[in-house]
Order: C-alpha cells, then sequence, then structure tokens
C-alpha cells in the first residue's frame, strides 16, 4: 500500500536533531564524517556498546535513546560486519534494518551512508534507500481500527547523507520505480478476493496505459475465437469471467523481438470440483502471485523507461466448483489444438498457463518466455520458502535466472525436466492429462507446461514458496512479498547491458 516513507539524499554536514543511525564495523570503528558527527558521544557509544555485547557484526543493533552528549533524540547503530565483502544485496538489507527500528513518530531520521573506509558509493546508498522503502511497506488498507500496540505503517521523512547527492539521487531514480513495481506486486496478492477478481485485476493492469504501456484485455468471447479452451475450461465454473491481459512495453529498438513474461493468475483458486480442505483456503487469493510479479514488473520497465522490447501476458480466473464447473474426466482443447484430459480441477494453473504460453509465444515469437506460477504446493516440499523453482528448456537462460537470483537475494534454484516425466502426463483418453501423479508434482507440472511452448527458449518459476506467505525478512513484512519483480528487473538489464 501507499507507502509514507519518504527517502531523500543530503550531504554529510552536523550532528542532526531526531533519529541518527549511523555505521560501524565488526572493529566498533567509525567513518570520518560520522566521527565528526558523534564528536565526544564515542566514549558513550563504546561503553553501551560493552553493556550490550554489541560487536557490530553485520546487521546486529545498538539502540540509545537521549544519548548524552547529541542533540539527537535516538541513535541507531547498525553493524557493517566486515564492510569490504558486503555485496549490493547487503545495503538493501542494511537499509531494511534500519527501518525495523523505526517506528511511527514525527522525528525526521537521517542516516550516515558511512563505513569506517568513507562514504558509501552511490549505488550502496541507492540500495539502502530501496531496503528502507521496501521494509516499510505495510498493507492495511482494510484496518479502520489500530490495536493497542499494533506496529502501524511507518511514516517517516528519512535523509541519507551521502558524498554525491546527486550521483546518489541518479542511481536511485530507477530503483525507486523497481520499488514501486514491488509494492505494486504485494498490494494486488494482499488484496482480497472478493475485491480482486479477473475482471478487476483486468482494469488495474490497464492502469499502465499511464505509463505508455499498451493493454490490451481479452474477454471471454475474444478468448473462445482464440481457441483457448484450457483457460476457458478452468474459468467456466465461475460466475466472474475470466480474461487474459497483454502488456507491452516497447522501449528498445524498433522490431527487435521482445522478451516475454507470463502469469499464472488464479484470482482465486478453491480447487474447483476437486476441492481444497478448508484449512488455510484464504491463502488461495494469492495464487495470482505470478501475474502480480507481471504487472509490478512491467510497470518498474516502463517508469524507468527501459531501453527493452518487453511483453507481459497474464491469465485471470478464479477456479471455483458450480453448476457449470468442469469436471475431473472431461476433456478440453487448447489454443495449441492439444486436447487435456481434467484428472484434478485443482491442477489448474497449469490449464491457463498452457493457453496463455502458447498464444505468446507464436504471437510474439519472444527471444526468449519466462513464466512464473504458484503452481504447486510440492515446491515448498522440495525447496521450502527461500527459493523458488526453476525449470528450463534453456541452459543459458537458467543461468541468467540464477545469476539475476543470486544478484538479488531472490534465488532460483534449477530443477529437472526430461522426457522420462513425460510418461507421468500422458492420458489414456487425450494428448496429456493435468497430474502426474503423487511423485515430482513440481516436475511433472512443469513437464506439462513444457508441451505449450514450442521451441521458445523458456524458463517456468514455480513461485508458491516465495510469492506469499514466506517468512519475514530483513526487506518484506507483507505476506504478498512481490517477489519477482527485482530478479526479473535484473535480468532484464542484464541482458540489454551486460556489464556488473
Ligand atoms: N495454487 C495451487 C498451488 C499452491 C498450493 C500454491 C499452496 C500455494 C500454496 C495449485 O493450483 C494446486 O492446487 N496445485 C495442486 C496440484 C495437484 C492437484 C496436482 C497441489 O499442489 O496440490
Ligand atoms: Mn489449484
Ligand atoms: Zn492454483
Amino acid at each position: 500500500m501507499t507507502d509514507a516513507v519518504k527517502v531523500g539524499f543530503v550531504p554529510f554536514s552536523g550532528a542532526p536533531g531526531g533519529v541518527l543511525a549511523v555505521f560501524c564495523d565488526d572493529q566498533g570503528e567509525f567513518g570520518p564524517n560520522t566521527r565528526k558527527v558523534l564528536g565526544s558521544a564515542v566514549a558513550m557509544i563504546k561503553r553501551a556498546a560493552e553493556t550490550n555485547e554489541f560487536k557490530g557484526k553485520n546487521g546486529a543493533v545498538l539502540d540509545i535513546l537521549a544519548p548524552e552528549g547529541l542533540k539527537t533524540k535516538r541513535l541507531i547503530v547498525v553493524g557493517l560486519g566486515k564492510f569490504a565483502e558486503l555485496k549490493e544485496n547487503d545495503f538493501l538489507k542494511l537499509g531494511g534494518t534500519v527501518a525495523g527500528k523505526l517506528r511511527t513518530g514525527r522525528d525526521a531520521v537521517t542516516i550516515l551512508a558511512e563505513s569506517p573506509k568513507g562514504a558509501m558509493t552511490a549505488d550502496q546508498a541507492a540500495a539502502m534507500a530501496s531496503g528502507l522503502r521496501l521494509r516499510a511497506y505495510k498493507f492495511d488498507r482494510y484496518k479502520t481500527k489500530k490495536k493497542e500496540g499494533e506496529e502501524k505503517a511507518l511514516r517517516a521523512d528519512i535523509s541519507i547523507a551521502v558524498a554525491d547527492v546527486a550521483a546518489a539521487r541518479k542511481a536511485f531514480a530507477p530503483s525507486a520505480h523497481i520499488v514501486d513495481g514491488v509494492i505494486t506486486a504485494r498490494d494486488l496478492v494482499n488484496e482480497p478476493p472478493n475485491v480482486l477478481f479477473p475482471v478487476e485485476f483486468a482494469r488495474r493492469a490497464s492502469q499502465l496505459r499511464k505509463l505508455g504501456v499498451a493493454v490490451e484485455v481479452l474477454d471471454v468471447p475474444a478468448m473462445r475465437k482464440l481457441g483457448m479452451g484450457a483457460l476457458l475450461g478452468v474459468a467456466q465454473g465461475s460466475t466472474r469471467p475470466g480474461r487474459t491481459v497483454i502488456m507491452r512495453w516497447n522501449g528498445g529498438k524498433r522490431g527487435d523481438q521482445p522478451l516475454a513474461f507470463v502469469g499464472k493468475g488464479v484470482c482465486f483458486d478453491t480447487g474447483g470440483i476437486s476441492i481444497k480442505p478448508a484449512g488455510s483456503m484464504e491463502d488461495m487469493k494469492g495464487d495470482m502471485g505470478g501475474a502480480a510479479c507481471v504487472v509490478g514488473l512491467m510497470q518498474a520497465l516502463a517508469s524507468r523507461k527501459a531501453k527493452a522490447n518487453v511483453v507481459g501476458a497474464i491469465g485471470l480466473v478464479e477456479n471455483m466448483p458450480d453448476g457449470n464447473a468442469q469436471r475431473p474426466g472431461d476433456i478440453v482443447t487448447s489454443m495449441s489444438g492439444q486436447t487435456i484430459e481434467i484428472i484434478n480441477t485443482d491442477a489448474e494453473g497449469r490449464l491457463v498457463l498452457a493457453d496463455v504460453l502458447w498464444y505468446v509465444a507464436k504471437k510474439f515469437k519472444p527471444k526468449f518466455m519466462i513464466d512464473l506460477a504458484t503452481l504447486t504446493g510440492a515446491i515448498m516440499v522440495a525447496l521450502g520458502t527461500e527459493y523458488a523453482g526453476l525449470f528450463s528448456n534453456n541452459d543459458e537462460l537458467a543461468g541468467r535466472l540464477i545469476k539475476a537470483g543470486l544478484a538479488t537475494g531472490e534465488r532460483v534454484w534449477r530443477m529437472p525436466l526430461g522426457p522420462e516425466y513425460d510418461k507421468l502426463i500422458d492420458s489414456q483418453f487425450a494428448d496429456v492429462k493435468n497430474t502426474g501423479g503423487r511423485h515430482g508434482g513440481s516436475i511433472t507440472a512443469a513437464q506439462f507446461l513444457q508441451r505449450f511452448v514450442d521451441s521458445t527458449p523458456w524458463a517456468h518459476l514455480d513461485v508458491a514458496g516465495t510469492a506469499m506467505g514466506a517468512p519475514k525478512t530483513d526487506i518484506n513484512q507483507s505476506w504478498g512479498s512481490g517477489f519477482g519483480v527485482r530478479l526479473l528487473d535484473r535480468l532484464v538489464t542484464d541482458y540489454y547491458e551486460p556489464k556488473r
């Protein structure tokens, strides 16, 4: 939701009032500007550090109220650990650590972006600013009252003191758009399913037009005309009609083939006739996490005017059981012409993706195509909630994703595909069936998708464990994490500007 944290950059100057955050390394050393600001308070800080066994290890915090000898009301000392070992992503986390310590209040906050080795670089300060905003996000749109003691959304003016203000602002400009994209994705995942159903989701995606994104919304008759029988089979059990949304950002060379991103947008997944048990079914409002990521990504790319041609496509449905719902045993014909026997109506995501992947592959002939989907519970059994599952028919693309994952901290772990798995999804009545039994559930799901990408270089990210309900981190306290926006924005950047 709207974050009320304003982050700006200022030059180093004298001791500020309000809240002050500074950094020290694992030797308890401060940088020269920090020492100047702290003055004689350094001795007191050393004493406080000793009392609290604060040793400056990375992410550790020493929180001193009303520090003697400073006009600052509160001093937050954050440990850097070994500064030379820190990577870009660590600065994001440091920003998150600082934001995690701030409480709502009128006090202005100043952060001295300095290590014992001197001022942090513009990129490091920008990463910190991103981390601050990502951590401060809170979805409280539907809270009319605040309970006593409940953490309120952070509202603060934060100034990051840096050596080169103009350089830091320039470095942060694109990152701020990426953060906005993450926040959009989180908002979409957190929204309740009575508010965010396919038509409303399509309306929100259409708002990207303001940023110069071409948005096309396919309604049910349009999808019927295209022959999207797999997606429509899922949608038919809901009174709320499905949609497919195609978003195009053409910031690259004219006529250059696009990159494509495809998202599973099941706005609510009851399981359909193969209905899910009641426990935690409310979480299935997040079954559109893949689509949310694609919208957030398109927003980030368009806002930062990425020099890239990109297609984002999302299949939006609600998987409901009603008199018109599809049954186990039904056979549907996908847009590709392949027939699919429905074994379990709860394996609906792959049906939606089958048609959207085929449509995108044939219509846009992308250089590569990556889908994101909260596809299987089995991926959480395999990988937990730290890594998204990565499946790909292309080693180079898989390598790019792994690299972008390590750089952004949105990590992916490659899982196998192979013709051996095909027999698990061969159907006795149709070309393919939509489930493959208990074993290797994430793999057979991916193997199913592969039948709908033809020879397009393709990767599938199973984000069931990472897009929603993942453990809280330094930079995310929200149920909907926005996973994938930073990862894929980085992938696009690295694709067109390979440097780092
Ligand atoms: N949306 C679910 C997968 C899921 C489960 C995402 C839990 C996040 C948390 C998906 O549509 C589904 O129901 N998958 C089934 C597949 C099975 C029927 C083959 C599953 O994982 O059990
Ligand atoms: Mn399902
Ligand atoms: Zn689902």
